[in-house]
């Protein structure tokens, strides 16, 4: 088999908001910068995030004032004390700058009449640590994502990134046991297959929503980041925490904004009843989404539940009017319209809490370096890996991510990983020299594939998974479904060995691409099921009908899986460099 090579100095794995953001510092500093994307960059997932970007701007003329110290104190809140908070302190403080200069890029945020950038509530955010409502969320309507990822892409252009699109990542390619010296990729084009070699490789490759049946992620979002870290033999963390989004359209799992609650929408049970005002009076529909989640399920599961199956809520907006609807939420009109078929000017919408984001990922500094585990348990940077977005957990979002602070997390970290790699580089980081052992290992998955002659069907393999990750692994746990999960995936994963890819070919061929990305998914699977059935208590998203109590004494931590299940605990960082740290306490929203 030819191998072609190519040599940059910085390889970004993702063409999503990270990697765009982090690519643009590179080249605009006049790096030898390559994105190697399985899609047209403007195709990646960042598209499809509608509500909008947090940062404390105080724009809305109700709110008077915003602080950053308020949006770090809702954002560990929110992480149910969980999230990392030298991170979080790092991404609310530089939050401000970052949308004015997305803004400077030519970012076509929504305006208030006096010219400044639109801002709407959140779920889960506040002033005077927690006591009022804020309006913090910086909107272009209700398709922000989409507005953000043209705009670097546009960038991107500008500083001649080099773009690499529709190829797809196969493998890490280690130097040694501790350094990485590029990736080996394939052209989806014409089954290409390179050695792109690099000083310092940025993985922003995304979610991985896809290892459940319904989520609102798109069909690439299948972890191929965090497949590649496992199978290189470093660690990923934190992998139960999967947040579930309140308002997937009940049926396809596509996402309703949260921006309708922030716009005053709310959730209806079956008696028309706006059941949020029971469970959380004070935040209602606004509250964090797991507890909103929770609570639609709670009445799901009581019987109270919409249509003939009673296995839904409603989300209303109508109350709002075709015009703020209209020019706010034009996209939640289409998407209700064409997927729901219903128009929400007159009827509500019906929804179902739906996976949406992980917060766990490659366990990182706030640099974005990536981090293994020593033999004594320690930290250990890995040479010349970095990752940076939803595939990296920093860790800013803890238990719980607040929404619109996703849009956020993937520009600042995108932008300070960029940022340590052109340090790096200018302090003389040197290119790492695999072995040809080295190459082989990261071919060995290809060539796997590619000599099957016979076996299970991919597809087959995959919808058991994700029916079992549905199962088992959704927005209540209990040991025994999680016990009886983990059986069935450790099968899963046994058959997927012996599968077979019958279709050989070389241009094009997407049945190749779906057999590589289920290596990916079963791996991130099988790490999420490890870690939620190793974690006893219920903290943020992981919520366990067997252990409903939080328990700091024993879980305040992080925990790193390795591929072979090992667990590792990591503390999680109590020290903000400027400001007091947020005292852990039980959440109030
Ligand atoms: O509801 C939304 O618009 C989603 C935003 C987010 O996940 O940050």
């Amino acid at each position: 088999m030819t191998i072609s090579t190519f040599e940059f100095d910085v390889l970004v794995i993702g063409g999503g908001g990270a990697g765009l953001r982090a690519a643009l510092q590179l080249g605009a500093s006049g790096r030898k910068v390559a994105v190697l994307t399985k899609v047209f960059p403007t195709r990646s997932h960042t598209v499809a995030a509608q509500g909008g970007i947090n940062a404390a701007l105080g724009n809305h003329p109700e709110d008077g004032d915003d602080d950053w110290r308020w949006h770090m104190w809702d954002t560990i809140m929110g992480s149910d004390s969980m999230a990392d908070q030298d991170a979080v302190e790092y991404m609310c403080k530089n939050a401000p700058a970052t949308v004015y200069e997305l803004e400077h890029m030519g970012l076509p945020f929504s305006r208030f009449d006096d010219g400044r950038i639109y801002q709407r509530a959140f779920g889960g955010q506040s002033r005077h640590y927690g006591k009022d409502l804020v309006h913090r969320t910086c909107a272009s309507a209700d398709r922000t994502g989409h507005a953000m990822l043209h705009t670097l892409y546009q960038q991107n252009v500008k500083a001649n990134t080099n773009f690499f699109n529709e190829w797809f990542v196969l493998d890490l390619v280690k130097a040694g046991d501790n350094a990485i010296a590029g990736v080996m990729a394939l052209n989806m084009e014409n089954g290409e297959i390179a050695f792109f070699k690099a000083r310092a490789t940025i993985l922003a490759t995304g979610g991985a929503g896809r290892i459940y049946q319904s989520t609102t992620n798109a069909h690439i979002n299948t972890g191929d980041g965090l497949g590649m870290v496992l199978r290189a033999g470093f660690p990923l963390q934190d992998m139960e925490m999967w947040q579930f989004h309140p308002t997937g359209v009940y049926g396809t799992g596509i996402l309703v904004t949260e921006g309708c609650r922030g716009e005053g929408g709310y959730l209806l049970n079956k008696d028309g009843e706006r059941f949020m005002e029971r469970y959380a009076p004070h935040l209602k529909d606004l509250s964090c989404r797991d507890i909103v989640s929770r609570s639609s399920m709670m009445e799901i599961l009581d019987g109270k539940g919409c249509g003939p199956n009673g296995d839904h809520v409603m989300l209303k907006i109508s109350h709002l009017g075709e015009d703020i609807i209209n020019q706010r939420l034009p996209s939640v009109r289409k998407i209700a319209m064409t997927f729901a078929g219903v128009d929400p000017v007159k009827d509500p919408i019906p929804v179902l809490p739906t996976c949406h984001y992980m917060m766990g990922g490659v366990p990182t500094n706030f640099n974005g370096q990536a981090l293994s585990i020593d033999q004594n348990g320690n930290d250990v940077v890995i040479e010349g890996l970095y990752a940076a977005g939803e595939c990296a957990c920093v860790s800013v979002h803890g238990a719980n991510r607040l929404g619109a602070n996703s849009l956020l997390d993937i520009v600042v970290f995108g932008r300070a990983a960029g940022i340590h790699v052109e340090e790096a580089l200018d302090a003389g980081l040197t290119q790492h020299q695999a072995s040809q052992d080295d190459i082989d290992a990261a071919m060995s998955r290809y060539q796997r594939w590619e000599h099957s002659t016979d076996g299970e069907k991919v597809h087959v393999l995959r919808d058991e998974m994700q029916a079992v990750m549905q199962q088992s692994f959704g927005v209540f746990r209990s040991a025994d479904k999680m016990a009886e999960g983990m059986k069935q995936l450790t099968q899963l994963r046994e058959r997927l060995q012996h599968a077979v890819l019958e279709d050989k070919s070389k241009a094009f061929n997407t049945a190749r691409i779906e057999a590589l990305e289920l290596d990916n998914l079963m791996a991130v699977a099988m790490a999420t099921a490890v870690q939620a059935n190793a974690r006893t208590e219920s903290r943020g998203a992981h919520s366990r009908y067997d252990y409903p109590d939080r328990d700091d004494k024993n879980w305040l931590k992080h925990v790193a899986v390795f591929d072979d299940g090992q667990l590792h605990d990591r503390a999680v960082n109590m020290k903000p460099r400027e400001v007091e740290p947020v005292p852990v306490q039980a959440r109030e929203h």
